[in-house]
């Protein structure tokens, strides 16, 4: 296992650093519970529900986008939470190391792997090596695809960006990552965080224009040789966000 704490801080910025802490805290002890259940198929409020349709299409167009034979590539889910998305990449063909902050929500993200292939309800063509710790980890080595869906949206655009660029770096295909849009409709109201009571709120969600976010994956100096590529919103009720994958060559 990785500790968060071993990843070499050296080119992480202070904002990344606080806001990483900020996000450990919340989805290993806040709101653990609420992610559980939000991630799972027990019932939910009508509002919770339209997150999970929205995040299902969402885990959806991602995977989409990614080839339907797996089968050898290596792939990293940056911030894995309970692992939908891991193990829908495993089924077909991956070899998946799945990381997050989190140490409860990998081991949720283990024992509902586990029980998925022990019931029978799925077999799994690949592996998932699950691992707590930060996502820029170096040791976790090269890659030639990573998914990070939802896991990139707290933080501000020029972490956001340095981020993709240092996974970029270590990647050889191709990245699908999720920002928060800005947009009127978000600025009112539709921060994922906002769908849990006002004690369970997540570390604010930071929304950057799409013109913008394109820009600065452009001009950023670690992206020469990558360029973005399909782009999609997804707006399901309280749920809006939106994909974007960035390609080699
Ligand atoms: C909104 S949840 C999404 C989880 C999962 N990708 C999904 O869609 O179900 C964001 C996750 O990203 C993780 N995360 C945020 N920053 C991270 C980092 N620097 N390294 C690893 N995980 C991170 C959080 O711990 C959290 O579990």
């Amino acid at each position: 296992m990785t500790d968060a704490a071993t990843v070499t801080e050296r080119s992480l910025s202070e904002s990344y650093i606080a806001r990483r802490g900020q996000l450990e805290t919340y989805f290993d002890r806040t709101a653990m519970e609420a992610w559980a259940r939000l991630t799972s198929d027990a019932p939910v409020s009508r509002i919770r529900a339209t997150v999970r349709a929205g995040r299902d299409r969402m885990r959806a167009t991602l995977l989409d986008w990614l080839p339907a034979d797996l089968t050898g590539r290596r792939l990293l889910d940056a911030g894995c939470g309970t692992g939908a998305l891991a193990l829908e990449a495993a089924r077909r063909g991956a070899d998946v190391v799945a990381i997050d902050l989190s140490p409860k929500l990998v081991a949720l993200a283990g024992e509902r792997m586990a029980s998925e292939l022990a019931g029978g309800k799925s077999h799994s063509a690949g592996t998932v090596d699950f691992r707590v710790g930060d996502m820029l980890d170096p040791d976790l080595g090269r890659f030639d695809h990573v998914v990070a869906m939802d896991s990139l949206i707290h933080y501000h655009a020029p972490d956001f960006v340095r981020v993709v660029g240092e996974l970029a770096a270590r990647t050889e295909r191709s990245l699908v990552v999720t920002f928060a849009p800005r947009t009127p409709a978000l600025t009112v109201m539709h921060t994922v965080g906002r769908i849990f009571p006002r004690g369970d709120r997540a570390p604010a969600i930071e929304p950057v224009s799409e013109g913008k976010l394109r820009r600065l994956l452009i001009e950023a100096p670690d992206m020469s040789g990558w360029r973005p590529g399909r782009s999609a919103r997804i707006v399901s009720g309280f749920y809006l966000s939106q994909a974007q994958e960035v390609r080699h060559g």
